[in-house]
């Protein structure tokens, strides 16, 4: 997940039409709004689940993250939604979809990926929102192929891609190109999924559009 400055920085709190919600079983992925910002901090400062990122985030920085994320929207008219489990917790991560910010042998390409506080980790949360992002991206967007990308001792990661349905070939591995050529996080493992190989799984029932969350999008939390 690499989110770079290539747009203006917006506050999120000033779209005018925030990202669909979307909802599975026992989740709803909605925008991002002002109540999160905490709690995304909180995430983005533990060690453990930065564990496979360059470093933890500051505040301010999870801040710009999510001012990017919604740049993104605004830009391509897709991002990361805020992960919701309804009466239960307002805020347990991020999942969603965006267009790789790098160039490499698989670029232009959209991505999908995920990040979770630890205390919702193991429960088949992050594998059921992406899901839903995946039915989004081949069904609304109409998407063609999505990847996913991680470190190759990202196993939890990978796990969530293989439970997808996403399928690695070595021949794609890649060294990050925004990282130096001595950092040791560089080297990275690439999955695709296509379309047909998505309908062929039956995946297209993951998740459904719903319009109702519209209302209670990033200008609702002030
Ligand atoms: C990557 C990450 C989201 C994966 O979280 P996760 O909890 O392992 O994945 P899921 O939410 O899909 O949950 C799957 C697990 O829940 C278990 N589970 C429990 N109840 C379940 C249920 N009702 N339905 C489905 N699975 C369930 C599954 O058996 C599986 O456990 P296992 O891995 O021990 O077999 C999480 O580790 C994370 O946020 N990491 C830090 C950020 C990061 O590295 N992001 C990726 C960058 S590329």
């Amino acid at each position: 997940m690499d989110i770079r400055p290539d747009s203006p920085v917006q506050d999120p709190r000033t779209l005018s039409v925030p990202p669909a919600s979307l909802r599975t079983e026992r989740l709803v992925l909605r925008p991002f709004r002002a109540d999160d910002l905490a709690p995304f901090a909180a995430l983005n400062a533990d060690p453990e689940v930065m564990r496979h990122f360059p470093e933890t985030l500051s505040r301010a920085a999870s801040d710009a993250l999510v001012d990017r994320i919604m740049a993104h929207y605004d830009r391509h008219g897709f991002t990361f939604w805020a992960v919701e489990v309804p009466g239960t917790a307002p805020f347990v991560g991020m999942v969603g979809l965006l267009v790789t910010a790098f160039e490499a042998h698989f670029t232009p390409c959209v991505e999908v990926g995920w990040r979770l506080a630890r205390p919702w980790w193991g429960r088949g949360y992050a594998t059921e929102a992406a899901r839903a992002c995946l039915s989004f991206g081949f069904g609304t967007l109409g998407l063609a192929e999505i990847v996913a990308l991680t470190r190759p001792d990202n196993r939890a990661s990978r796990a969530v891609m293989e439970r997808l349905g996403m399928a690695r070939n070595p021949a794609d591995d890649f060294d990050h190109p925004r990282l130096g050529p001595d950092h040791p996080m560089r080297r990275h493992v690439l999955y695709r999924l296509r379309a047909g190989d998505h309908r062929a799984g039956g995946h297209l029932s993951g998740g459904h559009l719903s319009g109702g969350h519209r209302a209670g999008g990033p200008a609702a939390g002030g």
